[in-house]
């Protein structure tokens, strides 16, 4: 019998990175993903193709994805909002991408300089040039239980973007609680609207963890069905465009959440450890996971 699975996103690179003070080298980044590699992650964000006036840490990602060696099963994947961003993209050699939606209209606005609407047309030419190409991609909504901006989102607006996101062909759609703000309770109920319009099996769980509630809505989207989670090394993480954001839900924390439960994830959590010291002392900063920090104790 093969054990249950959990297909864990490894968004450090890019989520995690994109909100530190500091632009860090190509070589760091690189060396970060090939760590996250050798520990066992098969699917990493390796940056993002966005303006880097917008957002400077994500400059030179081409560069990143063109020294990224590349291995069997391992899929390096990057964020694109437009279709000058899949441009280049492809000419870095990257085979998948992901697209970027908001449910909050003032989200949208403050971080893609569009509406919602604006932005799911501005999607459809990059989902059709895309296919073309043979590439595959992900569809994030941001914002989906709460917006740093104060409007309030309502599920079926989460519900409809989405629905949208699927049906121009995104092939997994990860939910973004983009300010950490949800609960057990709220998620569970987002989960079962949001699989009435999308299969269970092409949804995933993006948390931040702000308010310290990102693993009890990790369990509560597992308990409802959910099967890929992202989640970021050391806890890195945040959005330049949420103000307090802090980092996503640790990949430790995920990692030792899953296995103490008997789900298999491919990660080796001592390797995992090494990877996360590796960026912590990059960045000179102490680990945001508290798994790290009670194993490295021990
Ligand atoms: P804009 O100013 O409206 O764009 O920005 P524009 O089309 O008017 O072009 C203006 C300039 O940007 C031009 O350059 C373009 O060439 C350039 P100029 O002629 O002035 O020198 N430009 C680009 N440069 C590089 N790459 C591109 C690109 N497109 C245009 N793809 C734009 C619109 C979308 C570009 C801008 O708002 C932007 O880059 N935003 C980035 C936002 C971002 O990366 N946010 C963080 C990621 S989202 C997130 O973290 C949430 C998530 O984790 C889920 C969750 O937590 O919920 C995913
Ligand atoms: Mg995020």
């Amino acid at each position: 019998m093969t054990m249950d699975a959990v297909r864990l996103v490894e968004v450090g690179a890019r989520d995690g990175l994109q909100n530190e003070t500091q632009t860090l080298p190509v070589a760091i980044r690189v060396e970060l993903i090939e760590r996250l590699v050798a520990a066992g992650l098969r699917t990493l964000e390796a940056g993002a193709f966005v303006s880097p006036r917008w957002v400077p840490q994500m400059a030179d990602s081409d560069q990143v994805l063109r020294r990224l060696r590349q291995h069997p099963g391992v899929t390096y994947t990057a964020l694109v909002p437009n279709l000058q961003g899949l441009d280049a993209a492809l000419a870095a050699g990257c085979r998948e991408v992901a697209v970027f939606a908001s449910a909050s209209e003032l989200f949208s606005q403050r971080n893609i300089n569009c509406s919602i609407d604006e932005s799911l047309q501005r999607f459809q030419p990059v989902l059709a040039k895309a296919a073309e190409q043979g590439m595959a991609v992900r569809g994030y909504v941001s914002c989906v239980l709460g917006c740093p901006f104060g409007d309030e989102v309502p599920v079926a607006d989460v519900v409809r973007v989405a629905r949208e996101l699927y049906a121009m062909g995104c092939y997994e759609i990860s939910l973004g609680d983009t300010i950490g703000r949800g609960t057990p309770g709220r998620v569970r109920s987002l989960i079962e609207a949001c699989a009435s319009e999308v299969p269970i099996t092409a949804l995933a769980g993006h948390f931040h963890d702000t308010y310290g509630m990102a693993v009890a809505n990790v369990q509560a989207a597992l308990d409802a069905g959910v099967r890929v989670f992202d989640s970021s090394i050391s806890g890195l993480g945040g959005c330049p465009y949420s103000p307090g954001a802090t980092g996503n839900v640790a990949t430790e924390e995920l990692v030792y959440l899953f296995h103490e439960q008997g789900l298999a994830t491919g990660v080796d959590l001592p390797a995992l450890l090494e990877a996360g010291a590796f960026i912590d002392a990059a960045l000179g900063k102490a680990s945001a996971s508290r798994v790290a920090t009670a194993l490295r104790s021990k």
